[in-house]
């Protein structure tokens, strides 16, 4: 048996191109990973493939990423064998936050463990694209630019920001390929405003079409960014989850209380840091 952390991931900005001839669109992306995780692990058996998860509203058969990676990896290999899967669930579903791609990834990293390295890492990372666009990127352990789809992934090693986050969870998740199609429908329209943290350039042009759909959340973000705590704050991905960047020494217990006096306690809170 292994066990893997799983990395939840926040976009620390994200432009979208035009959408291409497949559906997907253009992408340019940094994202970091954080240390807010799931925990997965694997266990070798006779044969089949069983998922367990304790988030009993996640599917546990072939709908889920997690069962497709270890069934990609059976059929690649070639390997008769079977696994048996088992998902600790930290990372909150359609929060931007890739929880499932992450999941897949570690699912075929660690199969290859499991099995003793019968695949090489450009294999793996071609495997990963064909998962899903977020996939790529946990092949890798640094934050990292993501092109073409998301699947052409450049290691950034030195970019590191030293600070704690703030994840906010809003009782409501946003679909991913709602999103990219509000995008195509005329949400790309204005300019948004950028922030800096670190040297970094924080933006999300999904914000615009998201927003305008999900009014709390550009509220959430203003609220978090008028706050002597926070540093900087934005939308992950596709949404839902608004992370803020907060100074150092600040007292989150205060803030977590006040967002959720504000915002109501359906609004869940997690406090983490990135992951290097
Ligand atoms: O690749 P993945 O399955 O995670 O993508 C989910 C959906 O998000 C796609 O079906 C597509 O609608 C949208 N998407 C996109 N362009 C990308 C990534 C995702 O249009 N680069």
């Amino acid at each position: 048996m292994i066990a893997l952390q799983a990395h939840a991931k926040v976009n620390l900005s994200l432009r979208i191109g035009e959408k291409r001839a497949d559906g997907y669109h253009g992408i340019d992306t940094v994202i970091a990973r954080l240390q807010l995780a799931d925990r997965i692990e694997l266990e070798s058996c006779l044969s089949g493939i069983s998922l367990e998860c304790s988030d009993t509203s996640i599917p546990c058969d072939e709908k889920n990423l997690a069962w497709q990676a270890a069934e990609l990896f059976f059929k690649n290999t070639g390997i008769s064998a079977g696994v048996r899967l088992r998902i600790e669930k930290k990372i909150p579903a359609e929060g931007g936050l890739a929880g499932g791609s992450s999941d897949a990834a570690s699912v075929l990293r660690g199969m290859n463990e499991l099995f003793d390295k019968p695949l090489g890492s450009e294999k793996l990372m071609g495997m990963a694209a064909v998962l899903g666009s977020d996939v790529p990127f946990f092949m890798q352990e640094h934050t990292a630019r993501c092109r073409g789809r998301g699947e052409l992934v450049e290691s950034l090693p030195d970019l590191k920001i030293q600070a704690s986050v703030l994840l906010v969870f809003p009782p409501f998740g946003v679909p991913t390929p709602w999103a990219f199609s509000a995008w195509d429908a005329g949400g790309r329209k204005g300019v948004d405003e950028e922030q800096k943290v670190d040297g970094v350039v924080l933006f999300n042009d999904l914000e615009r079409p998201v927003f305008k759909k999900y009014i709390v959340l550009a509220i959430l973000k203003e609220w978090l960014i008028r706050r002597h705590e926070v540093q900087a704050a934005l939308m992950s991905g596709s949404g839902s989850t608004v992370f803020a960047i907060l100074n150092p020494g600040v007292d989150t217990d205060g803030l977590q209380r006040e967002l959720q006096a504000e915002f109501g306690e359906t609004f869940s809170t997690v406090c983490s840091g990135f992951a290097e």
